[in-house]
């Protein structure tokens, strides 16, 4: 049986009360920290930076996995190792050398992740597939929470799959945006091991619950 991924996103969570939050995840069945980073020139919004996330990994008692929506990564790649990050991911629109952003954030001991935005081809990643670790498809424009799912991923998710099968990679395949339990299985069964989730965790009423109902139907 496969064991999904769950991976709350904490740009939904209650900033007033963030040690609350993340302390819900930790006794949740969740299994990561997604955290959003973002510059206001890569994506129009900004989220919270680096003091947000070192408090937030102080707490954290799970991988955290964090999703750079900032133009030349490259400059904070250590930063972000230091901070406690495990998986970093940058996206491939804002990258001019990706092989090498993805060198480095392997020397630095994290997991190499690639987001695509959802205008970007699965075609592009056919030369580096087998150097991504993750690569996190964006079902959402990025930006924002709470927005709605684009229903063009699940080509995108078989695709993927059909291109690491193919070229023999271990990459995992991430969902981010829009994710709820109306998606989520349907994403699991096309491909995907790892489901971000922010609002519908967040903004349930109960997102301990939401989480172990998440986590039920994605095993398959
Ligand atoms: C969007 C972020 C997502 C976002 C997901 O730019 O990358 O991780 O927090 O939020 P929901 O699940 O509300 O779409
Ligand atoms: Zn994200």
């Amino acid at each position: 049986s496969k064991n999904t991924i769950i991976a709350p996103s904490v740009l939904a969570a209650d900033f007033a009360n963030l040690q609350r939050d993340i302390e819900m995840i930790n006794a949740s069945q969740a299994d990561w920290f997604h955290i959003d980073i973002m510059d206001g020139v890569f994506v129009p919004n900004i989220s919270f930076g680096m003091p947000v996330l070192e408090a937030i990994a102080k707490h954290a008692t799970k991988t955290i996995d964090v999703h750079l929506m900032i133009v030349d990564p490259d400059r904070y790649i250590k930063t972000f190792a230091d901070l406690g990050a495990n998986i970093l991911t940058v996206h491939y629109e804002a990258c001019n050398h990706l092989h090498r952003t993805l060198q480095a954030i392997k020397a630095e001991g994290m997991l190499a992740g690639v987001a695509i935005n959802p205008h970007t081809s699965i075609d592009l990643l056919e030369d580096v597939i087998n150097d991504i670790d993750l690569v996190c498809i964006m079902s959402v424009n990025p930006g924002f929470g709470g927005q709605s799912f684009i229903e063009n991923t699940y080509n995108k998710v078989t695709k993927l799959k059909d291109l690491i099968i193919q070229k023999g990679a271990n990459t995992i395949i991430e969902i981010d945006g829009g994710v709820t339990n109306k998606n989520a299985r349907a994403l699991v069964e096309a491909g995907a091991d790892v489901l971000v989730a922010g609002s519908f965790v967040f903004k349930a009423e109960n997102p301990t619950a939401t989480i172990e109902d998440l986590k039920q139907i994605t095993t398959i």
